[in-house]
């Protein structure tokens, strides 16, 4: 399959220019688009052999639901029953932007879409390209992170071709997706609302409109879980995980300099291929492997918005050790290191 591969402005695009994505969306195929978070692998939610198709294409176990992206809150009715008032809340504090609902689905959803489960996942994204597209084409759109499955989101039209390029019917270029993390899922299907993937609106922000907020305890991992099940299917994946052995360094910042230190000197010395993610604020502490910063301590938005893009590159260098300062001082701290735990398996030096 040849895909099309079309650029289009953020800041200035027409109808016009969203038409052939549109069609190609109607008529079950697949288009990869940016939004706010990550680029999702778009198809139309309620036709099953278009979402199958989706599985197909990342290679996507079967039983990790996909999210329906809408362009209109009271769309939510149209598939998903029983809403409690806290979703109608919820939504208009948070739509459009970074924040899915769990809620129990409607008939009309097919289970090839919710990996054969009874409740369905919604989002109504922020960013207008995606929006637009699902205005006008007409469909609702299901659509996972438009990466290969195994590897970290993509954060750029760059990524999606990297692992999707003759996978798929068509790929928009609408540059960077901004927050470059994954939307906040929340679980409203429960007794409590439940948060099931932290992300970038927070507990803190969703405390403002719900009481009683919890975390399903797969969340709060610091190592390997066999004993939790977690409630996102995705979340149990071995995720966003490089090809190199990361390890995170957390503690007093003058002894995670050292340690990193340390061992990229003792792996350099061995002939490996060594990379350290660094901030603004540190890379010009370090002295061996490739140093690379993934933002500034002053903006946790800029550390949230560079993970994926540096675990891509330190792929692309075949970069065979990876080490990695920690960033569970900041408040998107708490979804950067869900992610970034996940990405090392876990691997974590808690120094004194
Ligand atoms: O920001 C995002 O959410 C991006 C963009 C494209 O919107 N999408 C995204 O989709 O991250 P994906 O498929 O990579 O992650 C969806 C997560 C998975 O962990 C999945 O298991 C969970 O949502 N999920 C979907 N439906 C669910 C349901 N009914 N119950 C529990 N978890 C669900
Ligand atoms: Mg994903």
């Amino acid at each position: 399959m040849k895909t099309i591969l079309k650029k289009i402005d953020i800041d200035n695009f027409t109808l016009e220019e969203l038409d052939q994505a549109a069609t190609l969306l109607r008529k079950g195929g697949l288009v990869a688009f940016p939004t706010e978070t990550v680029y999702g692998l778009g198809a139309n939610a309620l036709d099953k052999d278009a979402s199958k198709k989706i599985y197909e294409a990342k290679g996507r176990p079967s039983d990790n639901p996909l999210i329906i992206h809408i362009s209109d809150k009271n769309d939510i009715k149209n598939l998903a029953k029983d809403i409690p008032d806290m979703a109608y809340q919820l939504a208009d504090v948070f739509w459009p932007g970074p924040l899915t609902m769990i809620l129990k689905k409607k008939d009309i959803v097919p289970k090839e879409t919710t990996g054969g489960l009874d409740t369905v996942a919604i989002r109504l994204p922020a960013n207008p390209i995606a929006r637009e597209l699902i205005a006008y084409s007409g469909v609702y759109v299901a659509a996972p992170s438009a990466n290969k499955s195994g590897k970290p989101s993509p954060t750029q039209a760059e990524h999606v071709v990297r692992d999707l390029d003759g996978k798929i019917d068509m790929i928009i270029d609408g540059g960077k997706a901004t927050l470059g993390l994954e939307s906040t899922i929340i679980d409203l299907t429960g007794d409590l609302p439940m948060i099931l993937r932290p992300g970038c609106i927070t507990s803190e922000m969703l405390e403002r409109v719900v009481d009683h907020l919890v975390y399903d305890p797969a969340v709060l991992a610091t190592k390997p879980f066999s004993d939790v099940k977690p409630k996102a299917p995705g979340m149990k994946y071995r995720h966003y995980a490089p090809e190199g052995n990361l390890t995170i360094y957390e503690g007093a910042m003058d002894n995670v300099i050292n340690e990193i230190n340390k061992n990229a000197e003792e792996k350099c010395r061995k002939g490996h291929t060594v990379g350290v993610i660094a901030t603004d604020e540190t890379k010009a502490l370090y002295r061996f492997g490739i140093i690379k910063t993934i933002g500034s301590r002053k903006d946790e938005a800029s550390i949230a918005a560079g993970l994926y893009q540096i675990l891509r590159e330190f792929d692309e260098l075949k970069t065979e050790y990876i080490y990695s300062e920690s960033f569970t001082d900041n408040p998107l701290g708490q979804a950067i290191m869900n992610r970034l735990l996940k990405a090392a398996g876990y691997q974590i030096v808690k120094l004194s």
